[in-house]
Parts: structure tokens; sequence; C-alpha cells
């Protein structure tokens, strides 16, 4: 699995080091391996730092914040191509050093295209596949350039050459900046925004602002503004000074033909700058608690989209619902809500294994659906699904955290599951939020679909996630006394055996144990094999028409000296431990047993010496295949 991370450009009236700096550390979340800034001064020269380590490190280290410079760029590199190294961090600089870029994505005709520029002459000094990108603007932008028409045309012609996913931004010795994205996001954010410079016969297409910010996530520049233009696929972008006063600068937006394009300037929430810790020691515990009205905001979404969707839903040929890891998870619930309580048969396809199981789905005549579950919205595997599926006439529907999302904007119809920004790498809000929209559609869809309406209260949800927070201390406690465990196995059935796969993954990428969620019938077809006196099983055994069938299981591991944690509504001397789930409504209540799951995985965390919000080798947006 790839990871990528983030970008941030600067140019206006401040110095661009610390604003930078200050960026990064805001997208530190999307999880890293080195940093590094580049700025210009005076126009002339570029200044380049960059080393391994995070933010506060290397800054540390290097004085980032001091570098001189109104314009400058920044990046927190995920390495795909190069080891983790100071070389290898970003910017990556032309041989004549009048060139800067930073590069998310792949490049992945590199190779072809390092040999070529290298026999012409060119000296690479990384491993990386993104230094060709600074090379192929050297050879593009010959001499100091004046004319911007030819410019545009040239940096045209080099993205015609790069094949793979990109999000980009040069800095050029002169204080322009320039680049592009193809399956990467980058946004541009601009303060002060107009359409014309005040000119009369101003040209529409062109933007001018006070500061302009290219970033790959909003949170980069929020706080200095909420005005920003989202870049398409393929567009590329040229940004100067309007004028010798260097007061104003100048953005150009041009697709792949060079043709500049006019583009609309969004207003983005401002409730995404609400991004402390607060008084929690983490993000991922602040995000366990805010569960306490995620749940309920995301399952009173009212709006007439969610009807669309409905009626979409319920009239579909086929449904599909998709997504990767905790976001797949959610697909899973669907497909047991959508068949259990409005009877719509639905399958549940891993994002990444969309392309091999499609052609059974599209070879049926009439609209399929497709459903593509996403927090981030990003995830590249989610909208590889997505742009397959539309390519075989699938209507596209998704949810997402993030309505400004690609996936989106891909859709012909997106939901939101409003849980606020997710810093945490784990899912926790928002899994939660994903499920409880989920049941929102199942009872709509129910009651569209003729059936005898559902009445699910989740009014009480704040009361209940409470409740499960009560238990923390003896979930500390807990977490303390089998630290040292190498593998945890989670048995359920069901629709509560979706919620062991989602608690082992918690417990995986929080706290680095081997976790595995079985069906509770499977674990006498082989992983009884493993259980011994030293083995944990935690048994989800809610008091429905599973327990009798779990317990049965539960006796075969407790017979081989397993440890048994029990999470149920209702006590047993079989459990060593118990984590007790409210009495809550029984269709509701895999939603609030995942609860005390996450919680014991970010306390094994904590015990194991791991950081629950950055874990090691995965980041929060997956958006390379
Ligand atoms: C969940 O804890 C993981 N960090 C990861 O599996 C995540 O759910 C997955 O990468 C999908 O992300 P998305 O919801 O933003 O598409
Ligand atoms: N492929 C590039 C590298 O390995 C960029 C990785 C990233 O997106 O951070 O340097």
């Amino acid at each position: 699995m790839y990871t990528v991370c983030s970008i941030i450009a600067y140019k206006g009236y401040r110095d661009a080091a610390p604003l930078i700096v200050k960026a990064l550390s805001r997208m530190e979340y999307r999880g890293y391996d080195s940093v590094g800034i580049a700025t210009a001064h005076n126009n002339s020269t570029i200044m380049v730092k960059k080393g391994v380590g995070n933010v506060g490190y290397v800054n540390s280290r290097l004085n980032l914040d001091r570098m001189h410079g109104r314009v400058g760029i920044g990046h927190t590199r995920w390495a795909t191509h190069g080891v983790v190294s100071d070389i290898n961090a970003h910017p990556h600089v032309s041989c004549d050093g009048r060139i800067a870029v930073v590069h998310n994505g792949i490049v992945e005709n590199y190779a072809a295209l390092k040999y070529a520029l290298a026999s012409e002459g060119h000296v690479f000094r990384s491993d990386t596949d993104s230094e060709v990108i600074a090379h192929l603007l050297e050879d593009a932008f010959t001499e100091p350039q004046s004319d911007e028409e030819e410019m545009l045309g040239k940096l045209v012609n080099v993205l015609n050459l790069l094949n793979g996913s990109y999000s980009f931004v040069a800095l050029v010795s002169n204080g322009m900046l320039v680049g592009a994205r193809y399956h990467e996001p980058l946004i541009i954010g601009l303060t002060n925004p107009s359409k014309d410079d005040g000119d009369d016969g101003g040209d529409d297409s062109i933007l001018y602002a006070d500061e302009c910010f290219i970033a790959s996530d909003v949170l980069a520049f929020i706080e200095y503004t909420d005005k920003a233009v989202f870049l398409a696929d393929g567009e590329a972008f040229l940004v100067r000074y309007a004028d010798a006063s260097k007061q104003r600068v100048m953005v150009k937006i041009f697709d792949r033909n060079g043709n500049v394009t006019n583009k609309e300037i969004t207003q983005i929430a401002w409730e995404f700058a609400d991004v402390d810790k607060g008084r929690f020691a983490h993000y991922t515990l602040k995000e366990i608690h805010e569960q306490r009205y995620t749940i309920g905001k995301a399952f009173n979404a009212s709006d007439d989209r969610l009807r669309e969707l409905i009626n979409v839903l319920i009239n579909a040929d086929r449904i599909i619902v998709t997504g990767s890891g905790s976001s797949y998870h959610a697909a899973l619930i669907a497909k047991h809500l959508f068949s259990k309580l409005c009877m719509l048969a639905c399958d549940a396809i891993v994002a990444s294994e969309f392309i091999y199981s499609i052609d059974t789905y599209a070879n049926n005549a009439g609209k399929p659906l497709l459903i593509a579950i996403s927090q981030s919205g990003e995830t590249a595997d989610v909208l590889n699904a997505v742009r397959i599926a539309r390519g075989k006439n699938f209507r596209i529907a998704s949810i997402v955290n993030a309505p400004l999302s690609t996936l989106a904007r891909e859709s012909d119809i997106y939901l939101s599951i409003n849980a606020g920004p997710e810093i945490g790498v784990a899912a926790t809000k928002s899994f939660t939020a994903q499920m409880a929209l989920l049941y929102r559609m199942s009872i709509e869809a129910s009651r569209s679909n003729g059936m005898n309406p559902l009445t699910l209260d989740i009014g009480s949800s704040n009361i209940y996630v409470d409740k499960i927070l009560g238990m923390e201390a003896y979930i500390s406690d807990l977490a303390e006394s089998i630290k040292n465990v190498n593998s945890i196995y989670i048995i359920a059935k069901g629709i509560h055996h979706v919620i062991a796969l989602e608690g082992a993954l918690k417990l995986k990428e929080l706290a680095y144990v081997h976790a595995e969620g079985i069906h509770a019938g499977e674990l006498k077809h082989g992983p009884l094999a493993l259980i011994d006196g030293k083995s944990i099983v935690i048994a989800l055994n809610p008091m429905d028409d599973t327990y009798s069938d779990v317990l049965a299981s539960i006796h075969e591991a407790k017979a081989r000296g397993a440890c048994i944690i029990g999470v149920s509504d209702s006590r047993c001397n079989m459990y060593d431990f118990t984590l007790e789930i409210p009495r809550v409504d029984r269709l509701l209540y895999p939603l609030y047993e995942v609860i005390p799951l996450q919680l014991l995985a970010y306390h094994m965390a904590l015990k194991r010496d791991c950081n629950p919000d950055y874990p090691r080798n995965i980041a929060k947006s997956v958006t390379v295949k």
C-alpha cells in the first residue's frame, strides 16, 4: 500500500517560511517521514532545506521557519520511490538551481524519463520519481521566461509527458509558482480574492488576491482564508505578482490544452478550522468522545439529497457498496442493514478488489447503483472503483465526511456524515457516523418500500455513548493487564462480525497487536488450533439471536485456557473481563458495540508506547493505488 502526504505553497506579502511550517504541522495527521521547504528571495536564488523527521524536529535542526522570501513551497513526504533520507526528501531542484519541486503521488514512467534526461546530461541527486519533474521543467523553462503564454504551453507539454498520479508545485527562481494536479488533491486558497484587478476590461478568468496558498488540504490555509478554488483533474496553474507593487498576486488556471479556465471561488465551512485537541491527550481520544453527538448528527441528516438517494436506492436494479478499510466495514454494515431492514439485496466489495468482480454486475441489464463510502473522499482505491463503475453505466452515490472532496464531486449524488474533521489516522467517529447514516437510510428506504415503518430511537445516543465512555478507566486497566499479548481474536456472529473486523483493525493500527475478527462459528474450523492459555479472545456476545451460538464458541475457547473478554449487554460467568453495553435498541446495538473496542485499542496503544494519532506506516488519506 502506498501513501502520500502534504503540499503547501505560498505567495503573498508575508514571509512564506513560518507560514509554511505552521501549515505543514496542521497537516501532520496525514502521516509522513520527512519534511522540506524551498523559498525564493529577491526573485533570484532558491534556498532549500530538508531532512528526515517530523516538522518540529526538522525545524529545530534546520531553522526552516527562518528562511527568507515571500514565496515558497513545503512538503511532507511519504516515501514511495527511494528510501527515507535527507536527499530523497522534497523539494527537488533542477541542475541549474532555478526550479524546485514538491510532489505528491507517483510518476509511473519516471524510469524512462530519468533515463532520457540523464542521457541529455541532467544530473539526478535523489532516487525519487519526483525529481524528474524538476528536470523536465528546467528543459521547458529555458532562460528567464517573460512570455506567460509560452510558459503555459511548455508546462502543458511537461504534463503530457507524465504518467501516474500527481499534484505538484514548482517554485521558479523568478518568484513564480506553477503546478498541476492529476488524481491527487490540490486546492488554491485566496485571501481577499477578486476576478479583476480593478482595471477596466479585466479578464474574468484571471483571479487576483492578496495572497495565494496552494495545498493538498484546506486545513493548511483555513486560518487565513475560507475562499478557495478547487482544481479539477488535469488542471494546471501559474501564480505571479499582479504588478510591480507586489501587493496582489495573479492566478491563472488552465486545462490540459493550455486554455485558461474560468473557475468559481468556493466558500469553505469554517468548521474545518476546529481542529484543536482541546482537553484530550490525543485527537483519537477526542474523536472517540465526540461520538456523543456525531452519531446523532449523522442520523438526523435531513435534506432533499437523502430523499433523492432513497429513491435511487429502492429503484436500483443492483446495489453494490464499496469502500476501503473502516469504510469497507461500513459497506458490510450497509449490506446487513439493507437486506435485513428493507429487503434490498446488495453486495459489499472492497474498493481495491472492485475491478475483479465488476463485470458480473455490469452484465446485468438495467441501472445498477454503486454506493461508495469514504471519510476523506480522496481514497484512490475508492475513486478508482467509482471511475470503473461509471464506465459500466453505474449510477454513483457516495457517503463522505468531506463534501468538497473528489469523491463527492465525482458522484451523481452524495450524502455527508457531518462528523467534522477527523484528524486521528484511525477512523473512529467517522465509522459510527457512517453507520448512523446507513441506519437512517434503511429506515427511509423501508418506509418508501411500503414496508412496516421502522422506528429506531437514536435520540439517547449521547447517554449510551456516555455510559460506555464511563468504562474508560476500567478499559485502561484491562489494557495494562493484557498489553504484552501477541494476538487477539475477536469472535462474533451476524452483523456483529463486522464490528469484530473493525475492532481488530483498530487494535492492529493503533496498538500494533495482531488481531483477527472471526465468525464465531468458524473458530472450530481452524483458528481454535491457535488458542491456548496465553490467548485473549474478545467475544461480542449481545443477548440476541447470536447469543447461544457465540456462547458455545466461548466455551470452546475457554476450555483451551483462553482469557475471555465479553462485550455484552448481559453478564455471564464465562467472562474474565466484561465490557458492558447498555440496553439499547436491538437493531442499533452494533453502533455502540464498537466504542469499547476503539477505547481498548487506544489504551493498548498508550500502554505499548505507540502514538495513537500517528500510527507507523499508514496515513490518513491514502490517495495512491
Ligand atoms: C481506518 O482506521 C483506517 N485508517 C483506514 O482503513 C481507512 O478507513 C481507509 O484508508 C479508508 O479511508 P477513507 O474512509 O477516507 O476512504
Ligand atoms: N513518490 C514521491 C516520493 O517517493 C512522493 C511521495 C509523496 O507523495 O510524499 O518521494
